[in-house]
């Protein structure tokens, strides 16, 4: 599998939940992102019609708010702090190591849909520099070596199914 199956199902679910709701654009727009991990280009018509908008007005809204994504993402998330807190600590070579083991540059997916790498400001957890962000798992006091054995037991999740 090379893309996401859009979930169809989901998709009218969602939509339904806010047809016809003035101010439900980006309340549909955010559960469509949390749903699939990004906003299949499918869903623009659809969410377009059900609000009584233009396609390009929701696509407008897409592309104004930095939150939102059409590009699909990996099942895993993993953000690499890059701020300052976590600089001085030596964040540039765990994202060193991140790219390394992943095989990825920051702000790709793998082919496989399994690993999205991305770096962010600062996760707000600077006492715990260097850190990063798995989904909604925060990690800290990072070391290159603590990369390889933490990105082992998202793969491994994985393959568990
Ligand atoms: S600078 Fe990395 S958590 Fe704040």
């Amino acid at each position: 599998m090379d893309q996401q199956e859009i979930d169809w199902a989901k998709l009218t679910e969602i939509i339904n939940a806010h047809r016809d709701d003035k101010w439900g654009l980006i309340p549909m727009l955010q559960k469509v992102q949390e749903k699939f991990g990004y906003i299949p280009p499918e869903a623009i018509a659809p969410v377009a019609e059900a609000l009584q908008l233009h396609p390009s007005q929701v696509q407008g809204v897409i592309s104004f708010y930095a939150g939102f994504t059409m590009k699909p993402k990996g099942r895993c998330v993993l953000k690499v702090c890059r701020g300052t807190a976590c600089h001085v600590k030596g964040s540039r070579s765990i994202l060193r190591a991140m790219k390394k083991n992943l095989n990825l540059e920051e702000g790709e997916t793998s082919a496989d849909y399994q690993f999205t790498l991305e770096t962010v400001a600062c996760l707000g957890a600077c006492f715990l520099a260097p850190t990063m962000l798995v989904n909604h798992d925060y990690y800290g006091r990072l070391t290159p070596n603590k990369i390889n054995s933490i990105v082992g037991i998202y793969r491994k999740d994985q393959s568990d199914g």
